[in-house]
């Protein structure tokens, strides 16, 4: 069998920790490919809300197996956290959660850096979680990082310890009291020794060459779903640089971060919200500075599930959609929070832009220039949080999937009414 993947194709938080979540009984093995814990997948189902960060949202089925793989970074103290609060609720991560030997971790001296670094960038800063992933990266491709299948070597310390230095030379030739920093609320040192605590409840998690793991699982008849984190436009090589993340967070991303070779992926979902949203800075050609801005993100609760910022909300932008679907072969759409844009009397799409007076319809190098073009559509102006199948969906809402549908030339599999499990609609 081949792979399946979810991903994001706008600028994150779309919905996929819901959405996998959703479609976990289908699969046997659920794996995240790349991203760590700048990740915030809310999943909600039973009156019970879940926010994950490194763990993939399969977890809540103890007979499907959940893999960490090779390209995803890995902080042990937020893993710990992650793990104490599913136990809190009955859930034990040990008997179905499996990490590659090959995932890298991220030092508590990566996240001083990286607050470095934001600090250092003054206004221009990317808006990053702090979670120290651009620094983990680096290291990673530097040939410095350390990585979980070291972590029981009598060597690890002394690595540890030489990274930490290094670390601590860059953070010196910049001219901040390194004390004045904190991580999550913490002073270093306290930070440090919980991190150093925390590697105990990671040691508790089977450790594996994830690669074989995931090609026997295909062989043997079995399916696999790829979990992405972060979005598209995020990307670190199609996103609008600098603002972007430190991985690839397209389709190709499952390929090198859990060793899937291009012809093993096969369904690709690309989930979008049906309108946008970023956190962080960087180039946003639908945002929406008024009142409808601030509607939407009332309506859709629109604040970071990791770090609580308010989010910039704007309409849909099909130029930037179009843009994920060719980067990463969509082959279906899965449309989320349809129920937020209930009440909005016209609704726009972004449907190509204008870059000093010239209209285009690709999305381009200068994103941070390119004004949106619209098109109005009419609103459905009822609730439809409640609907659970096809032909109850408004005509006005059956308009506007069928504008998009039409635009991409992608059909839309999956629609999500809101947060829980159940307000969910299989086209
Ligand atoms: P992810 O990072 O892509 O997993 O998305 P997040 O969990 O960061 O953000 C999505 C938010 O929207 C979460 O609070 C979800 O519970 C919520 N959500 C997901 N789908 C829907 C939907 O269809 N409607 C509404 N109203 N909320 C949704
Ligand atoms: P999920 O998986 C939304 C954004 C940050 C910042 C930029 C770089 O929940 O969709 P980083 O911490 O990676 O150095 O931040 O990327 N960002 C996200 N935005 N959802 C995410 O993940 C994100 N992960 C990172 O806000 O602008
Ligand atoms: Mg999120």
């Amino acid at each position: 069998m081949k792979t399946d993947v979810l991903l994001g194709v706008q600028w994150g938080d779309e919905g996929k920790g819901k959405v996998v979540d959703v479609l976990t009984p289908g699969y046997d093995v659920i794996a995240r490919f790349q991203g760590g814990p700048n990740a915030g997948h809310t999943i909600e189902f039973d009156q019970k809300k879940f926010i994950l960060h490194t763990i993939p949202s399969g977890i809540f089925y103890p007979e499907k197996t959940n893999v960490i793989g090779n390209g995803v970074i890995i902080d042990p103290f937020i893993l710990k956290k992650e793990i104490e609060q599913l136990n809190a609720e009955g859930i034990d991560p040990e008997q179905n959660l499996l990490i590659s030997k090959k995932t890298h971790l991220i030092l508590p001296s990566h996240r001083l850096l990286d607050a470095v670094y934001e600090t250092s960038k003054g206004k221009q800063k990317i808006g990053s979680t702090l979670k120290g992933i651009g620094p983990t990266y680096t290291d990673k491709v530097a040939r410095l990082g350390i990585r979980v299948g070291e972590i029981n070597d009598t060597a690890f310390k002394e690595k540890y310890d030489k990274l930490k230095e290094r670390h601590f030379r860059i953070i010196a030739s910049y001219p901040y009291d390194i004390k004045a920093f904190r991580i999550d609320g913490l002073d270093f040192e306290t930070y440090e020794a919980q991190w150093f605590d925390a590697l105990a409840t990671l040691k508790k998690i089977k450790q594996i060459d994830s690669e074989h793991f995931i090609n026997r699982q295909m062989e043997s008849g079995k399916s696999v779903l790829a979990e992405g984190a972060q979005g598209t436009m995020l990307d670190i090589d199609f996103g609008s640089y600098p603002f972007v993340t430190s991985s690839n967070t397209i389709c190709a991303g499952v390929c090198s971060g859990l060793g899937i070779a291009p012809s093993k992926v096969g369904r690709v979902f690309g989930i979008f919200k049906a309108y946008c949203t970023r956190v962080g800075s960087g180039p946003f050609p639908t945002e929406l500075d008024d009142d409808d801005g601030l509607k939407m993100r009332d309506a859709g609760h629109e604040y970071g599930s990791t770090t609580g910022r308010p989010r910039r909300c704007g309409w849909l932008d099909l130029v930037a959609l179009k843009y994920a679907i060719m980067l990463n072969g969509i082959t279906d759409l899965v449309m989320t929070k349809g129920d937020v844009l209930s009440g909005f009397e016209k609704l726009k799409v972004c449907t190509a832009y204008q870059i000093n007076g010239k209209t285009i319809d690709h999305y381009p190098f200068e994103s941070d220039l390119a004004k949106p073009v619209y098109h109005e559509m009419e609103g459905w102006n009822t609730p439809i949080d409640h609907i659970r199948n096809a032909e109850d969906i408004p005509n006005a809402l059956a308009d506007y999937i069928r504008f998009i549908e039409n635009e991409t030339g992608v059909k839309i599999s999956i629609v999500s009414l809101g947060p829980d499990r159940k307000q969910t609609i299989m086209i």
